[in-house]
């Protein structure tokens, strides 16, 4: 499918985005496990979401989808069954990482393979700790890539500092340390985001927390639990960066999780002189839901690395775009894990943006931006890429003249609705979708 985008006029308006996927991955994991009847209100219906939903019925588990609200009947820790075929994770990172912990300690044999984009993803950083807790796993290429051949087995807890801030790496052993003799310690070098251990202790496990180390108890029991799935900051900042962009907007977007390690885009944006406010501020679930409110201004740009850039990975492709309507520069640093992303998002971000005119320049671990540039429409590729291909979507409405995003339906693999809703709040003439 093509996306052909005209600049948009000023947004004005209250919109939801639809709930928060990696929240939406470990509800489907994690009630599949637990004792009863798991619901989830308000969940991402995204093809990475589905995969993990369609490997859970593989794997015995009923799952029901009954007027926009999932009901899981969920097995209990040991109630999960071989699967007969190979289970396909398709373009998600989350679905195979945080499977491949469930799948380490049960009593059976099964096989985790994906598209052509995850076969080339590196899966070394799980296999690895997982072996290291007992695991019989392998991998294609001396352990570097999927397909995963699994032999379930007893594992036991470990004691392991994570090389890298990764959220799905810790919750693949989170999850694994539900099936663990001893308790698990895990320590990160920065704080990736810990939808996992809230959602953990939602449904009753004992994770605790000292400094920088979580440590889960041994012997846990997840009782089912009703949760609301807060709207996805990750699909939010596409139109939090649009009305940022254009003077004169004003934008309301409701119900949006903003737990603080997945804010680091409010946080730049408003360091880029945004105004960006947060209304209504409540916990649901253990997890912190608002409303955002972003009227549009004059962006200045900044420089953006360290600690913050697990916060705001996802982002930094829709950050780029802001930086072409910043004055100065904007430098992005430390965030070479944008390299084995669904694509190598260094790379594709440039090639994308420059396609509108922007001046970037490719880094190792990054990318400087220079603006602010009057963008001009043209044919752009997505890559197979959502988030690259929403970042240019968005870029098509910012710019002069008529854009173009091919292979634009892999926008459905985090945000199916995106197309949706842009057009309730950027007019319905200048976004057209054509075969
Ligand atoms: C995710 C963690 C992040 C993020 C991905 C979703 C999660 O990946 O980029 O989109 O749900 O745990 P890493 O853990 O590889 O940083």
């Amino acid at each position: 499918m093509k996306l052909i985008l005209s600049k948009s006029p000023k947004i004005k308006g209250k919109i939801r985005v639809s709930g928060d996927k990696s929240i939406t991955h470990r509800g489907l994991i994690i009630g599949s496990i637990a004792e009863g009847k798991t619901i989830l209100r308000n969940y991402s219906t995204c093809e990475d979401c589905y995969s993990t939903l369609e490997i859970m019925k593989e794997l015995g588990v009923q799952i029901k989808e009954d007027n926009k609200v999932l009901e899981i009947e969920g097995k209990g820790l040991t109630g999960l069954a071989e699967p007969s075929n190979i289970l396909d994770c398709r373009n998600s990172g989350t679905s195979m990482r945080l499977i491949a912990g469930l799948l380490a300690g049960q009593d059976f044999f099964s096989i985790l393979t994906g598209d052509k984009s995850l076969l080339s993803r590196p899966m070394k950083r799980i296999v690895e700790p997982l072996r290291r807790m007992g695991a019989i796993i392998y991998g294609r290429n001396n352990d570097e890539y999927a397909p995963l051949a699994i032999k379930g087995t007893k594992l036991k807890g470990i004691d392991y500092k994570l090389p890298i801030p990764s959220a799905q790496v810790k919750s693949s052993l989170l999850i694994a340390s539900l099936y663990a003799r001893g308790n698990t310690i895990i320590e990160e070098p920065t704080q990736s985001r810990d939808h996992t251990e809230r959602m953990l202790n939602l449904f009753g496990a004992k994770v605790e927390f000292k400094g920088n180390k979580i440590i889960l108890k041994e012997k846990n029991k997840l009782n089912a639990q009703e949760v609301f799935i807060p709207g996805d900051i990750s699909s939010a900042a596409f139109f939090i960066v649009l009305a940022s962009c254009q003077e004169d907007s004003e934008l309301l977007i409701e119900q949006v999780g903003i737990n603080p390690t997945r804010t680091g885009i409010i946080e730049i944006l408003k360091k880029m002189g945004a105004q960006i406010s947060i209304l209504n501020k409540k916990e649901i679930c253990n997890e912190p839901v608002a409303d955002i409110l972003i009227k549009g201004s004059s962006l200045k740009g900044i420089e953006i690395g360290g600690d913050i850039i697990p916060k705001l990975i996802d982002e930094l492709p829709i950050l780029a775009l802001a930086g072409t309507q910043a004055k100065g520069k904007t430098i992005v640093r430390d965030a070479k894990e944008l390299r084995v992303k669904e694509s190598d998002r260094i790379h594709t971000i440039t090639e994308g943006l420059r396609k509108l005119g922007a001046k970037i320049e490719e880094k190792e671990d990054g990318f400087i931006v220079e603006g602010p540039v009057k963008l001009k429409g043209n044919i752009c590729e997505s890559f197979g890429d959502h988030r690259i291909g929403m970042t240019l979507a968005i870029g098509g409405l910012l710019a002069e003249g008529e854009t173009t995003i091919l292979e634009a339906e892999c926008i459905n693999v985090s945000f199916p609705e995106f197309i949706r809703t842009l057009r309730r709040i950027s007019g319905k003439n200048n976004i057209v979708e054509k075969n």
